[in-house]
């Protein structure tokens, strides 16, 4: 057996294919591939996609906005919640706490038809973007700014974020962002949930299993870290030097290597660099310039290669999106590629157990506490 389950199939999917074909990476949603999908749709219909199997038509893809839209309010508990954690606590861990709270006003919270799992789909995915935005407006002292039903996902979450009107080459970007976030096969956050489904726990309780684990700095968490390591480079004739050292000592370079593509490009850091390099052209091309010279000497000293964290971080920053909120944006596309699962485990239900292989002391004898 193989550390980290490297290599294991631990389950069937029809969600998505990760696959080698030609020495190339190939990245495909429900048998689309993701460079289609990030250059043509939009992730209203990704979601879609994602959640119902299908791409939709052009009056269901305008319902869904609609549903979605028309869901993105939060109840005033929530609210009161945001107001009350501690401005210091993490947004991922009041996006995890938030989302147990949603679970305990849902009556139906216990009901697993497929109609219902849906129902509560859309509520998860329209209600993320105003948590978020809301929670770093508290935070930061300023009115929330309610969302409206006009816009589209990601520009109605960059105008209750900012309180200003996006430009369309922000909402482009950040939709592209999401879409390229969607969606990844059994990852630790999307295999979190999918235990918890495998248990037939509630839909909010396996959500928030994958929203704890999508934060550790291994996963979702590496942009922040990222962003931690572009502001002490500061300029991007000291990039190099910064890594060689790093890997001189051994240290892990954030937002590089992965465990599904080994000496292969993940197709998404390519899509996003190209994001990336455009947002620069059209404002600061400072922490773009810095990430390139990462990646040269990150390849030159160790063959390590980007990962979908990599680029990310220049973008949120040229969003103007704060460091610590890196991980949350990752969790705003994510959501409905992990509902996809959790509806697909509970479809198609087995508990998931697997088993350890035990390598600690045995048949020792027991020695009464008054003689150890
Ligand atoms: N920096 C330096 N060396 C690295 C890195 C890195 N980021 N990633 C892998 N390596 C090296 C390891 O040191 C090891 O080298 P060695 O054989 O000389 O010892 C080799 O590559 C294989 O590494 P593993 O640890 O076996 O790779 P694993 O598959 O377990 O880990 C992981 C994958 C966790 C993503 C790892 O590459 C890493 O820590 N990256 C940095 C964190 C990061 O960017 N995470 C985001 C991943 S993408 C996502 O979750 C959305």
């Amino acid at each position: 057996m193989k550390d980290g389950l490297e290599g294991v199939i631990a389950c069937q999917t029809k969600i998505s294919r990760i696959e080698l074909v030609n020495g190339k990476a190939v990245l495909e949603y429900r048998g689309y591939d993701i460079r289609d999908l990030a250059r043509r749709a939009s992730y209203e219909e990704v979601a879609y996609l994602l959640i119902y199997g299908e791409l939709p038509k052009k009056y269901e893809l305008q319902d869904f906005k609609i549903e979605l839209a028309e869901r993105r309010d939060l109840p005033p508990q929530i609210i009161g919640l945001l107001t009350h954690l501690p401005p210091y606590t993490h947004p991922m861990v009041v996006l995890r706490t938030a989302t147990s709270y949603l679970g305990s006003l849902d009556r139906k919270i216990d009901v697993k038809t497929r109609e219902e799992n849906l129902e509560k789909a859309k509520n998860l995915i329209a209600k993320f973007p105003t948590i978020i935005a809301y929670y770093q407006r508290i935070r930061t002292g300023r009115n929330i700014i309610q969302p409206t039903l006009e816009l589209s996902h990601a520009a109605n979450f960059l105008y209750m974020l900012n309180g200003e009107m996006p430009s369309r080459t922000a909402e482009k970007a950040l939709d592209m962002d999401l879409i390229l976030h969607a969606e990844h096969e059994l990852n630790a956050s999307t295999f979190a949930a999918r235990i918890a489904a495998s248990t037939l726990a509630d839909m909010y309780a396996c959500v928030v299993a994958a929203t704890g684990t999508l934060m550790g700095p291994l996963h979702g968490g590496a942009a922040q870290e990222v962003m931690k390591m572009l502001r002490e480079i500061a300029t991007p004739r000291r990039a190099e030097g910064y890594v060689r050292k790093k890997i001189e000592k051994g240290e892990r370079i954030m937002g590089f290597g992965h465990r599904v593509y080994r000496g292969v490009m993940d197709p998404r850091a390519e899509l996003l660099r190209r994001l990336a390099k455009k947002l620069a052209a059209e404002g600061s091309t400072k922490w773009f310039e810095i990430s390139e010279e990462i990646a040269k000497a990150a390849y030159k000293h160790k063959k390590l290669l980007p990962n979908v964290d990599f680029y990310s971080a220049s973008i949120y920053a040229n969003l103007g999106i704060p460091d610590d909120l890196f991980v949350n944006i990752f969790a705003m596309g994510r959501i409905s590629g992990w509902l996809a699962h959790i509806i697909e485990q509970y479809e198609n239900n087995r508990l998931i157990r697997p088993r350890a292989e035990y390598v600690g002391e045995k048949e020792k004898k027991f020695i009464p506490i008054s003689e150890r």
